[in-house]
C-alpha cells in the first residue's frame, strides 16, 4: 500500500514524525512538502530535531495570500498526485495545505485520509475552520482525536469510516517529552536568539510561556498591543518565542514599549518547547496544538481567543479564554485556580498512530 501524505506547516511535522515512525513499518509513504512554512526554524529544525524523514518532494511554494498560496499547492499537489498514484492521500488538521491536498485529491478520485478530523470552533472567520470543515467533507477516512470530533463530524451527516483513535500530537508529546530535565535549562536557555536587547533573565527559575500568531490577534496592532502589555505586568518574565506573522509587529512595539518583563526570541525547536512548557507557571496562547500539550503536560493554560476546538480542556479550568485585552488577560492568568478533580485523559493513551496503521491496512483494504 502507498500512502501520499502531505505536509507543509509546523504543526503538521510533529503529528507527521508520531505518525510516519509507526506507518513506515508496513506502508510506503512518499512525503510531500508544501513548503508553506520554509524559515529554518519553522520548517528543517524539526525534520533534524525529530528524525523525520526526508520528504520526496518539496514544493516551495512558501508565503503568499490563502487564494495564491493555496493554489500554487493545488497546481504542484496533482502534478505530483498523478505521477505518484498512491492508495491513499493522508492529510493533518486545518491549514492551506491541508485543503489544498484535499482538493487536489478529491478532483483525481484518490481516497483521502484526515488526520485530527472533526474539530470545529464554530467560527467561520477563521480560515482555519473553513480548511477543516470543507476538508472533512470530501475525505474518505475520517480519524478523530476525541469524542467530541466524532460527534460533530456525527453532527453534520459524516457517518461512515469516522474512527475514534486519540490523538496523534499526544503520541509525539510522550514520545518526545521523555527525558525533561531542568538541569537541562541552562543549556535551553543559552540556545534562544533573542529579538529585542532588553531581556530578562529566565535563569532564576519561573517563567509564563507565551505565544500569539493567529490572524484574529495579529491583524490589528491594537490587540497584540493589549496582550503585551498584559505581559509586562505579570509576576515573572514571560519567554516569548515569536511566529513569522508576528515578528514585525513586535518590533514595531518594541520601539513604543520598554519591553522590561518579556523576553522575546526566534521560534524554537519541539523538544525545548515541551521543556519550557512543561516548566512554566502558566502558557498564554493562541495555538491550537499548545494548548492541547499544555493539558497533557498539566500545565494551567490561557487561551487569548473567543473560542476553541478543544473544548475538553476547558473542564476544571485547566484552558480559560480571554480577549485580546490586557485586563482581562491578567484577570484569567491570576484569578483562575485548576481543580485536579476535572482532569481526565482526553487524547488518549500515546498510541493513536498504531490504531491508525491497524485499521488503514486491516479494516478499509
Ligand atoms: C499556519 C496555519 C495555522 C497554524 C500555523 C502554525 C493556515 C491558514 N494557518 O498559520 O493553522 O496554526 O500555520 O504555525 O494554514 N512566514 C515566514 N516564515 C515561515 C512561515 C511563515 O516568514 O517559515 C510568514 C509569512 O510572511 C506568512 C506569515 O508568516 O505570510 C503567515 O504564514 P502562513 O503560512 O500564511 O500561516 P501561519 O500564520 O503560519
Amino acid at each position: 500500500m502507498k500512502i501520499l501524505t502531505v505536509v507543509g506547516a509546523r504543526p503538521q511535522f510533529i503529528k507527521a514524525a508520531a505518525v510516519s515512525r509507526v506507518i513506515r513499518k508496513s506502508v510506503e509513504e512518499v512525503l510531500v512538502h508544501t513548503g508553506q512554512h520554509y524559515d529554518n526554524n519553522m520548517s528543517e529544525i524539526f525534520f533534524s530535531e525529530l528524525s523525520i524523514p526526508r520528504p520526496d518532494y518539496h514544493l516551495g511554494v512558501g508565503s503568499g495570500s490563502h487564494a495564491r498560496q493555496t493554489g500554487e499547492m493545488l497546481i504542484k499537489l496533482e502534478e505530483v498526485m498523478l505521477g505518484e498514484r498512491p492508495d491513499y492521500v493522508m492529510l493533518y488538521g486545518d491549514t492551506n495545505s491541508t485543503l489544498a491536498g484535499a482538493l487536489a485529491a478529491v478532483k483525481i478520485h484518490i481516497p483521502i485520509i484526515h488526520v485530527e478530523a472533526g474539530l470545529r470552533s464554530f467560527n467561520m472567520n477563521m480560515p482555519e475552520e473553513v480548511n477543516r470543515i470543507l476538508t472533512d467533507r470530501i475525505s474518505d477516512v475520517l480519524f478523530c482525536p476525541t469524542q467530541t470530533a466524532v460527534a460533530n463530524l456525527h453532527a453534520e451527516g459524516m457517518e461512515r469510516n469516522v474512527f475514534l483513535i486519540g490523538d496523534v500530537m499526544c503520541d509525539a508529546v510522550r514520545f518526545y517529552a521523555d527525558g525533561f530535565d531542568r538541569s537541562k535549562a541552562e543549556g535551553y536557555i543559552g540556545g534562544l536568539s533573542p529579538l529585542t536587547p532588553s531581556c530578562p533573565d529566565l535563569s532564576a527559575g519561573e517563567w509564563y510561556l507565551a505565544t500569539i500568531h493567529r490572524a484574529e490577534n495579529t491583524d490589528d496592532i491594537r490587540k497584540i498591543g493589549q496582550i503585551l502589555c498584559a505581559f509586562e505586568r505579570l509576576d515573572a518574565p514571560v519567554l516569548f518565542p515569536v511566529h513569522p506573522r508576528t515578528k514585525g509587529l513586535v518590533r514595531e512595539l518594541a520601539a513604543q514599549m520598554n519591553f522590561r518583563n518579556t523576553f522575546f526570541c526566534e521560534p524554537i525547536g519541539y523538544r525545548e518547547m515541551l521543556f519550557f512548557l512543561n516548566h512554566a507557571k502558566k502558557l498564554i496562547t493562541d495555538s491550537g496544538g499548545l494548548q492541547k500539550e499544555a493539558y497533557i503536560l498539566k500545565t494551567p493554560c490561557v487561551t487569548v481567543r473567543a473560542q476553541t476546538e478543544w473544548c475538553e480542556t476547558l473542564k476544571g479550568n485547566w484552558n480559560v479564554l480571554a480577549e485580546p485585552d490586557t485586563d482581562d488577560i491578567l484577570s484569567k492568568v491570576y484569578h483562575t485556580s485548576v481543580d485536579e478533580n476535572e482532569y481526565q485523559n482526553y487524547y488518549g493513551d500515546g498510541n493513536a498512530a498504531s490504531r491508525l496503521l491497524k485499521i488503514v491496512t486491516e479494516e478499509l483494504s
